[in-house]
């Protein structure tokens, strides 16, 4: 009989291609990949350790699954800083992975079988090399768009972030392998690629750094679209604020976190960058492509952070104008430095600055979507929508967007006067037929 597999994903975009590339090897072993717990016999939990609210999930699913499948996986984030603490606090775990040795899961499970719980969290191996490619079908089976790692891990140590510890160093992918990857995606109907990496815009695996590889892999002929996440302000340099002009498959779209607007928290962050320099960056890249959308990530209540420290985030975030962000209390993580300082802000103090923020950012997704409105926008159709007739398709900002029509196909760019926008979503109808491009 096959055995029944199913991954559980938390966190971040990296994750998800892990998971992909996960279930490529299990596949390849023989199992059928099942979409819940009930009835499989290997569920592997691929986590995330970025934040505690998000670690602490792994062991309430660990307790909620412990009567269940036969065999339980931990990958991922808090696999690799919890280890074997891990099988401690909930022995019916069978295996541990971390996130740069999961090349090795038959190997794992196979040892697993015996009895034995082995705990692999090496940081050493090149697994891309080791990883069989995945076939046509079980790609085409993920739909027009997919994520592509092509660097991994961080040199950057902000004060607050684990994942220097959890994911490594940075290492790039080569070119020919990224470029390998890409092709095969772009045969089984990928039409949109997002090039993943902790500090993606740090991509040194050939000549010219991100640039240099958006410049190749523009030149796949069926590839419509190409975007990048996530980024560092420092690594922000020339030629990728010039592909921004230059590249017409590049999308309109920049996920920059900032993290604070005070110079002094940004400073006590180890950001490295003063908040006028980000925004002198911002600057740059929109003379490069006017319509640009921005995206953020924030974090409220870092230690020490007084009241005008965080009136100087708010009025950041009101000079810049984000399409998008994401907003975070700040969460003490351990090994981290910021975890042992002793002036750390009172949870409730967290809270009130955290639906402040969120409110305002709210506010300017709002208006940036309301801003779309009346415009003719490029969208690329992903799927059938709920009713007969209707399609969904995404923007060039990352939106998605419910159309009104008949006779669209999955992968076509199809040309859409938007005519409402609610929530996170916009809506529309085609604009002519022969408007239409052919692929
Ligand atoms: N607490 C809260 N948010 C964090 N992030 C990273 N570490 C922490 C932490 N300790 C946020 C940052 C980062 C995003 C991926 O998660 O905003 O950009
Ligand atoms: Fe974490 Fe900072 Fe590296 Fe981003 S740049 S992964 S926030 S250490």
């Amino acid at each position: 009989m096959t055995k029944r597999a199913f991954i559980k994903s938390f966190g971040c975009q990296m994750n998800v291609y892990d998971a992909a590339r996960m279930a490529d090897q299990l596949t390849a072993e023989g199992y059928e990949m099942v979409p819940t717990a009930d009835d499989a016999d290997l569920v592997l939990l691929n986590t995330c350790h970025i934040r505690e609210k998000a670690a602490e999930k792994v062991y309430s699913e660990l307790g909620r699954l412990k009567d269940g499948p036969a065999m339980i996986g931990v990958a991922g984030c808090v696999a690799q800083a919890e280890g074997d603490e891990i099988i401690k606090r909930q022995p019916r775990v069978s295996f541990v992975v971390g996130p740069q040795a999961y090349h090795k899961l038959p190997s794992l499970i196979a040892e697993a079988q015996t009895g034995a719980q082995p705990v692999e969290t090496d940081l050493a191996d090149d697994k891309f090399a080791a990883l069989a490619a995945p076939t046509r079908r079980v790609i085409a089976s993920r739909g027009v768009t997919a994520f592509l790692t092509v660097q991994e891990g961080c040199d950057k140590f902000c004060a607050f972030c684990v994942v220097p510890y959890t994911r490594g160093a940075e290492v790039s992918r080569p070119v020919a392998e990224i470029v390998e990857e890409a092709e095969r995606l772009v045969a089984a109907g990928v039409r949109e690629i997002t090039l993943l990496g902790q500090n993606v815009n740090a991509y040194s695996g050939g000549d010219g750094g991100l640039a240099g590889l958006i410049t190749v892999l523009a030149a796949i002929p069926d590839l419509k679209r190409l975007r990048f996440t996530t980024s560092h302000p420092l690594d922000m340099d020339e030629a990728l604020i010039a592909a921004h002009r230059d590249e017409p498959k590049l999308m309109p779209y920049l996920h920059l976190p900032v993290q604070a607007g005070s110079d002094s928290i940004l400073k006590a962050m180890n950001r490295k960058h003063t908040a006028a320099q980000y925004v002198d960056i911002i600057q740059k890249v929109r003379a490069a492509r006017p319509d640009l959308a921005l995206s953020g990530d924030f974090i409220v209540g870092f230690p020490g952070e007084t009241d005008e420290d965080f009136e100087a985030t708010l009025s950041l975030v009101e000079t810049v104008g984000y399409a998008s962000a994401y907003s975070f209390k700040y969460s003490p993580r351990p090994g981290t430095p910021a975890a042992l300082r002793d002036d750390q802000v009172p949870e409730p103090v967290k809270s009130a600055r955290l639906t402040k923020l969120q409110a305002l950012l709210a506010a300017q997704q709002k208006a940036f979507n309301a801003g779309c409105v009346g415009r003719t926008l490029p969208i690329l159709i992903e799927k059938a929508g709920r009713r007969e007739g209707q399609w969904v398709g995404r923007s060039p900002y990352l939106q998605p967007v419910h159309i009104q029509d008949g006779g669209e196909t999955i992968g076509d760019t199809v040309n859409v006067e938007i005519t409402g926008a609610e929530g996170n979503s916009l809506f529309g109808v085609a604009v002519a037929a022969s408007q239409k491009d052919a692929a």
